[in-house]
């Protein structure tokens, strides 16, 4: 396989590759980053020295030219083009929202030029977020109509809406998996988990949205990263598979676990003003893609969340490095 696959300086990307490199021996590699604050080229630094399957290529997905200029990297035609690449943090989407359109719904469309141009199979990395929030009861399915409330979730229903109409125009082999909240190691330290234990790590307090009762599904980033790969290779084109945890926690409980782990008392604990238009609740049924290609997660929270605060305790120069960076 040759493989073009975006944005994966940052979080789940860079596992992906990990992965990949790990498990698909033979299968070759090219990364399109454009470097933005979230994307980190150290993280895949041992790759790029010692992989000769894995070649990094500096450019943007807006940019048909760097599209191109990343897959002719690749020793022979591109078989794939898995699409990490966005703007992924809401509270940024509500203060820059043009980037977020631009990046996730424009990029997202030069994407899927290319893949149509060298007919290749296309997939997008997608999100649960897309279908809006839920009561107290109730899951997300395959089903659920698109209903996104933040710019950030309505850039990236609306790339997954043209993924569709790319495969229903023109028959392009595509298709999307949408996961819900993950964390892990390499995680950029604005999210919720890692922004709790970088602050806890140099003696500041956890921030708590309103009184932190939002609930999210919570999913370790390699179980993720496997279900894209199932998806990416046994999954149908035209299809969207839900990716989640089963796994639902008050983010104010994640907090708690988070001061337990860490040997840290309320007192770390700050509630701060909510974010707007905050979605109460997010829970998928991941039931399809378990039925279907045979994914089950191999992590639980039990297991996951104390090797990810381990992580951040042992790479505290990797996340030190990045405290300085503030998106645009
Ligand atoms: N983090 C989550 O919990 C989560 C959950 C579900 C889905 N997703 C989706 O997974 C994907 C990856 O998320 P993440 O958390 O790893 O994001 P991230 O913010 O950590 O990384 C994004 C990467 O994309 C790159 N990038 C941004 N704009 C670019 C452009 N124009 N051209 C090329 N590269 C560009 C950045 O440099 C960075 O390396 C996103 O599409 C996101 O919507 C994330």
């Amino acid at each position: 396989m040759n493989l073009l696959v975006t944005g994966c300086c940052g979080f789940i990307g860079s596992n992906f590759v990990k992965l990949l490199l790990a498990e698909r021996p033979g299968w070759r590699i090219a990364n399109l980053d454009a470097l933005t604050y979230a994307g980190n080229r150290a993280n895949l630094e041992d790759e790029e020295k010692n992989s000769p399957d894995y070649f990094f290529c500096h450019g943007d997905i807006r940019r048909p030219e760097d599209v191109e200029r990343a897959i002719g990297m690749l020793p022979g035609p591109v078989d794939a083009i898995v699409n990490f690449a966005a703007e992924s943090h809401v509270d940024n989407s509500i203060r820059n929202p043009g980037l977020f359109v631009e990046t996730n719904v424009g990029g997202t469309a030069v994407l899927l030029q290319a893949a149509r141009a060298k007919k290749c199979r296309f997939l997008q990395v997608s999100t649960d977020e897309v279908y809006g929030s839920l009561g107290p009861t109730g899951l997300f399915t395959e089903e659920t109509p698109l209903a996104p409330n933040s710019p950030y979730s309505a850039s990236k229903a609306s790339a997954d809406l043209m993924v569709m109409a790319w495969r229903r125009t023109y028959g392009l082999d595509a298709l999307v998996t949408r996961c819900s909240n993950n964390y892990g190691p390499y995680q950029f330290p604005e999210k919720l988990i890692p922004l709790a234990l970088t602050r806890l790590m140099t003696g500041g307090k956890i921030p708590i949205y309103g009184r932190g009762e939002n609930v999210r599904d919570w999913l370790y980033v390699e179980d993720h990263c496997r279900g894209i790969l199932l998806a990416l290779e046994k999954g149908k084109a035209g299809e969207v598979y839900n990716i989640g945890g089963f796994n639902e926690w008050r983010n104010v409980d994640i907090a708690r676990e988070l001061l337990r782990l860490t040997g840290n008392g309320e007192d770390r604990l700050e509630y701060v003003a909510d974010r707007l238009g905050h979605d109460r609740r997010y829970a998928i049924d991941s039931s399809k893609i378990a039925r279907e290609l045979g994914w089950r997660p191999l992590r639980t929270f039990e297991t996951g969340l104390p090797e990810t605060v381990r992580w951040y305790e042992e790479h505290r120069a990797w996340w030190e490095a990045l405290l300085d960076r503030r998106a645009p």
